[in-house]
């Protein structure tokens, strides 16, 4: 377990088709960026005047919208860069059972999660959803919207333009391509599992 406000380690050295400079503006800018603007939030929160909180206009509410900005958006990136570093290739974790078990097959559920890759403005992520117990694909056009609460990532892929356009332009499907070749899925097996409870 971490604490808010640290950076995680790079957990691989090198991706095949998404470059060095990528990761090094993606992982070593961005994201820590974010991770600093989360622990800045969280400190400016403790000093707040509760007694001017307002509905139109307040520091407890800016601070509050932003947090979930500044938060979900290391979430997703520890996430997506936690994932990858693999050879691509799905084995026998028990996750892809599951993944066929509510998408009525694995090649079925990469169908989808691929298209919405392409109707995403930010992330695609395959939660583990605590409501009813399945796997189920969401999209998210900014860190902080169209989340479920009770749904814990596991595949999590970003879609910003920053995350593919120095190395792919605007071809976003050779982008997907790569992100899936560069899959660790015995991580996200692991990953699973752990949330789980197996
Ligand atoms: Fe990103």
């Amino acid at each position: 377990m971490k604490n808010y406000g640290e950076i995680k380690n790079l957990p691989f050295k090198e991706l095949k088709g998404i470059s060095q400079k990528t990761i090094d503006i993606h992982w070593g800018k961005l994201y820590q960026g974010y991770v600093k603007k989360w622990q800045e939030i969280m400190e400016k929160l403790e000093k707040i005047d509760l007694t001017q909180a307002n509905a139109t206009y307040s520091e407890a509410r800016e601070l509050k919208v932003e947090q979930t900005f500044a938060a979900n958006a290391v979430l997703l990136h520890e996430a997506y860069f936690d994932i990858l570093g693999g050879d691509g290739k799905p084995g026998t974790e028990k996750i892809i059972e599951t993944i066929a078990r509510d998408y009525d097959s694995f090649d079925n559920w990469l169908t989808h999660f691929k298209a919405l890759g392409m109707a995403s403005r930010g992330w695609v992520v395959l939660a583990y959803d605590f409501n009813d117990g399945k796997l189920r694909n969401y999209i998210a056009d900014a860190h902080n919207l169209y989340g479920i609460w009770g749904a814990a990532p596991i595949v999590v892929l970003d879609m910003y333009e920053h995350a593919y356009f120095i190395d792919f332009g605007s071809d976003k499907k050779a982008y997907i391509e790569a992100y899936f070749q560069n899959l660790n899925w015995q991580k996200i097996g692991d990953k699973y599992n752990k949330i789980v409870g197996k």
